[in-house]
């Protein structure tokens, strides 16, 4: 599938029915503003509800768009997020208000996590947590700002190789994760595999392709 320019900048999330994210080449600054290059990337939108996990109305889920840059060394992703009430109450780190990048570096889809496997979290305060067995906490650095929709994060996650080229595919998955005032999680929204798996199977990850 290909993307006409113009459309990239539009306000339309770009589709992805193969689950197929493409991250552009560029180095953000990553200080939760939106700088000019992440105007000319694909938005992809993470709004798929987990349905058996739902507490709340899905109309009331907090959802996000994600955009995706790449440099050599670095993935970068830019999660606008939607969320009416802000929430890091939850004792979990996965039940507060926070995105989740999960990526398959190597791509080999395996269905337990491997060394090339990790979870990304960043909460709406801000603060950084992850799991799986490739995960380093001094992998990953982000900025987090709150807005009167939701709030904003930018994140840059080194990656295991450092020569990312154009071509290179890794597999990845998008969450959101929102407490809805209970200080419990109430709803997931996810970008493409629409089950709570993603932190322990990676055969269901979509992929992300740099060009
Ligand atoms: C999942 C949780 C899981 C957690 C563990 C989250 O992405 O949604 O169910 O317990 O990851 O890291």
């Amino acid at each position: 599938m290909s993307f006409a320019t113009t459309a990239w900048s539009q306000d339309q999330p770009a589709k992805s029915p193969k689950g197929v994210a493409v991250a552009k080449k560029g180095t953000p600054k990553v200080d939760a503003k939106i700088d000019e290059i992440w105007k000319t990337c694909p938005k992809y939108s993470v709004n798929q509800p987990i349905t058996d996990l739902l507490e709340i109305d899905s109309k009331n889920m907090a959802t996000a768009t994600v955009r995706l840059l790449w440099d050599d060394r670095y993935l970068y992703a830019l999660w606008v997020v939607k969320d009416s009430e802000l929430s890091a109450d939850a004792s979990d780190d996965w039940a507060q208000d926070s995105v989740e990048l999960f990526l398959d570096q190597q791509h080999d889809k395996s269905t337990s996590y491997e060394t090339d496997d990790a979870q990304y979290r960043v909460n709406c305060e801000g603060r950084i947590s992850g799991q799986g067995t490739g995960y380093d906490e001094a992998d990953i650095k982000a900025a987090t700002k709150k807005n009167k929709k939701g709030y904003l994060v930018e994140m840059a996650i080194r990656t295991h190789a450092a020569d990312n080229k154009s071509g290179t595919v890794m597999g990845i998955e998008f969450q959101v994760n929102d407490d809805h005032g209970s200080a419990q999680r109430d709803a997931i929204s996810k970008w493409f595999h629409t089950e709570d798996d993603s932190w322990q199977d990676t055969s269901t990850f979509g992929t992300i392709e740099m060009k």
